[in-house]
């Protein structure tokens, strides 16, 4: 068994987050159990918030997404806030709203892609479906389908020989998981929802609920020191912020981790880091500590530092051609420093310096990572919260392989190493 001590065991623990989290919905309220059992209480947006310097609370948007802060010993305006920044959602299926499809003496399941997802990852795989239905009269449940009632069966080779050219996979046409046999008779998808969350179908009013692989997350590779698991594109950097938070001593900064839904199409939403979610906490919070100073907010922000993080790609064994030569990260290796000359990061000079700064006082490797010249740069919330609230921010994450697999590969000793970075950050 490992002990605390074990360099493991922070991996190990993060795959108990993510296999609590197959949708944004529960990693949202795995976070708040956490946090609530760290004495951390929730505020609702619809309160008027009372706050005391070392205060702790977190706060929920929509159900995807989470703010959590521990309130610091000085006012906003002549502190600034340290910020953890991550995302709850993974690319993935959603679940129509007629979704009942009958082809073939099958019954199946309508689902529209979320996101980039490697379409051909979600083959053959047991899944289910899960997230949140609205209940009549404006209550939520979160829902979980026991087992693994859905399937997406790939085509026999014999079937189809093109297959060896290349697998072309129409989302339309080819990607609808089947439910079972079409007998008539037996519940579909409706009545499993209505039974998993307790009430008559007639009371489900309303949902937001994806697919989710079923297979638990794993200890892998030859020393056991990977983690094969789903959604580790965000939920490691999730967990990692959470646990530098709960650890980390309350001090003079207010310390806060971010927690959004929607990066993985866009950020485009009231929860999302293009949101207000984010800005309207921070002017709550100097609302409370610096009453009446309208240029308050604005020096409390300019006294912050985000640390966004979120994966970034471990250089792949047999398809290294595709990094820039100079910049191939390694797994296990520690966070990975972003940085893109066309801002598709936000880390610029000052805060590649001042993460590094932080890593090396807390004894943690940094890694580099940039696109080669001639292929484009993928993004996260960093440079939108930058853009938003004109936060200073810097891109980091945790390296990995197979990023949007439906099943994706880590290291587990790179979680230490991500929680150390990020204590540092939160403490400094
Ligand atoms: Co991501």
């Amino acid at each position: 068994m490992p002990t605390p001590t074990d360099e493991l065991a922070l991996g190990d623990d993060l795959r108990a987050f993510v296999d609590a989290s197959p949708s944004p919905s529960h990693a949202v309220a795995e976070l708040a159990r956490r946090l609530g059992a760290a004495g951390f209480t929730e505020l609702a947006e619809v309160d008027r918030w009372q706050l005391a310097p070392g205060a702790a609370h977190f706060v929920v948007r929509r159900g995807g997404s989470l703010i959590a802060f521990r309130v610091g010993s000085a006012p906003l305006a002549s502190s600034g806030m340290r910020l953890v920044g991550a995302h709850t959602d993974s690319p993935t299926f959603k679940v129509r709203p007629h979704n009942d499809v009958r082809q073939a003496g099958y019954r199946l399941v309508g689902v529209e892609p979320y996101g980039g997802a490697l379409l051909h990852t979600w083959l053959d795989r047991e899944l289910t479906v899960a997230g949140r239905v609205a209940l009549r009269g404006g209550r939520t449940a979160l829902v979980r389908l026991p087992g693994a009632p859905l399937r997406l069966p790939s085509l026999a080779i014999h079937l189809d020989r093109s297959v060896r050219e290349g697998l072309t996979l129409d989302p339309q046409r080819h990607l609808v998981p089947v439910w079972d046999r079409d007998l008539g008779t037996t519940p579909g998808l409706a009545e499993a929802l209505a039974t998993a969350a307790g009430v008559d179908a007639d009371d489900v009013v309303g949902h937001d609920l994806v697919l989710a692989d079923t297979q638990p997350a794993a200890r892998a590779g030859a020393d056991g020191t990977w983690i094969a698991a789903p959604r580790l594109d965000d939920l490691a950097c999730c967990h990692s912020g959470l646990t530098a938070l709960l650890a980390a001593p309350a001090g003079e900064r207010t310390q806060v981790l971010v927690c959004n839904d929607h990066e993985e199409v866009g950020s485009g939403s009231m929860q999302g880091a293009r949101g207000s979610f984010l800005a309207d906490v921070i002017t709550r919070l100097v609302a409370v500590t610096d009453p009446g100073d309208v240029q308050a907010v604005h020096r409390a922000v300019a006294r912050s530092v985000l640390v966004s993080a979120d994966l970034g790609h471990a250089v792949h064994p047999t398809r290294a051609d595709r990094h820039e030569p100079a910049h191939t990260p390694e797994l296990g290796g520690g966070p990975v420093l972003k940085l893109n000359a066309n801002q598709a990061y936000a880390t610029d000079a000052l805060g590649s310096g001042w993460f590094a700064e932080r890593c090396a006082e807390a004894g943690v490797p940094v890694q580099y990572f940039v696109s080669r010249a001639d292929l484009p740069c993928g993004s996260t919330i960093g440079p939108l919260t930058a853009t938003r609230l004109g936060i200073p921010t810097v891109d980091v994450g945790a390296p990995m392989l197979a990023m949007h697999s439906c099943r994706e590969l880590a290291s587990a000793l790179d979680v230490p190493l991500m929680v150390g970075a990020l204590g540092a950050c939160l403490r400094d």
